[in-house]
């Protein structure tokens, strides 16, 4: 067989994705963004989600074959976005998917969005080794060991309960900055002192490192910002902004970094593969290459564009699952919103 032609639909969040891939060369990748239905909410919400998803998902369908040049006819598979994710958006894609597949007769792949986060690199630097891999979104912050991307990935660790996008999206509201907080707080740190205040690192006490030398926690930090703004509007001095986002900044980024880091020797893995909204942060960015050189690792990261939710990920997963002859899912699956990383293909 020459190289599957995958449409891939993705509607897990706020961003409606439909993208078609050939193997590994992306044909068209749309995109509609509900995040400003969001923004006087502060965050994202689901019946929103939903109804945004509704009314984007056959424009936004029609609009990937245009730009592909592709007849649905043509099409090899269908790859949708299964789960994890909120459930009344998870169906939206879900639907189109199963109608699109039950219609054409062909295959439909439901799978899993964490490792489509992983996946997506293929389109931009190639196959992708055994690897840790570092996923920091909205939505989702874990640490994962991956084998082989159709069928053999573990969770090492995960956020026990906010999600670092959601820690910056939360820190962003309580300083008046806008949503979403991510883009925000990383300009302004730029112009802050990240050594100003020594905000908590979450999990790192030698005592929760032997439960959860893997996991995330974000909540203590963000309640320690609260509470150092505060205390600082009540003695009525002037918060100083810059130096409380680049403190915030430093906290998260150095938390993340270490444990990735930490992740790869564990794994003895030489690469580790970073995807997400909050990929797109340049303390981040420049943290984990300073300490993935020292380590002797090599860093892989889509381009920002990427690293967001969109259909791209998901369909080029579904071709990778097609090339190594993994069996399609049922035409009766379900969306789950909490779907197993190790589930990469629903059954
Ligand atoms: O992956 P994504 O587009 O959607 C989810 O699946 O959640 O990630 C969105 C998250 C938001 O919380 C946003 O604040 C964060 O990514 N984000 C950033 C940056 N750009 C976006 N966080 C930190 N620094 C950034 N530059
Ligand atoms: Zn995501």
């Amino acid at each position: 067989m020459s190289e599957p032609l995958v449409l891939g639909i993705e509607s897990s969040c706020d961003e409606t994705g439909v993208a078609i891939v050939r193997g590994r060369e992306l044909l068209a990748n749309e995109v509609a963004s509900s995040v400003e239905e969001h923004v006087r909410f502060g965050g994202v919400v689901p019946e929103v989600a939903s109804r945004a998803h509704l009314q984007a998902i056959v424009p936004t369908l029609k609009r990937a074959l245009e730009k592909a040049d592709v007849d649905p006819t043509e099409l090899d598979a269908i790859a949708v976005t299964a789960g994890p994710g909120l459930m009344g958006a998870l169906v939206v894609g879900l639907s189109a998917a199963k109608t699109l597949a039950a219609a054409l007769n062909k295959p439909l792949y439901g799978l899993n969005h964490l490792v489509g986060h992983v996946a997506v690199d293929l389109l931009e630097h190639g196959p992708i080794p055994k690897c840790a891999a570092l996923l920091v979104s909205g939505g989702h912050s874990s640490l994962l060991a991956v084998n082989d991307i159709t069928g053999d990935i573990s969770e090492l660790g995960a956020t026990i309960d906010d999600a670092a996008g959601e820690a910056y999206d939360k820190v962003a509201r309580l300083v008046g900055m806008g949503y979403p907080g991510g883009p925000v707080i990383d300009k302004a740190a730029q112009e802050g002192d990240p050594k100003a205040i020594r905000f908590p690192r979450g999990l790192t006490s030698a005592r929760d490192l032997e439960k959860h030398r893997f996991d995330y926690s974000f909540s203590g930090l963000k309640t320690a910002v609260a509470r150092w703004v505060e205390t600082a509007e009540l003695e009525g001095r002037e918060v100083p902004v810059n130096d409380v986002c680049a403190s915030f900044q430093e906290a998260v980024c150095d938390v993340l970094t270490a444990k990735a880091i930490d992740a790869c020797n564990h794994l003895e893995a030489d690469t580790l593969m970073l995807g997400g909204g909050v990929a797109a942060n340049s303390r981040l960015r420049s943290l984990l290459e300073e300490r993935c050189q020292a380590a002797g690792v090599t860093l892989r990261r889509p381009r920002p564009g990427l690293c967001t939710d969109n259909g791209a990920m998901i369909a080029v997963l579904g071709s990778e699952c097609v090339r190594a002859g993994r069996e399609p899912s049922p035409l009766t699956i379900s969306a789950n919103p909490g779907l197993p990383v190790e589930q990469v293909i629903l059954r």
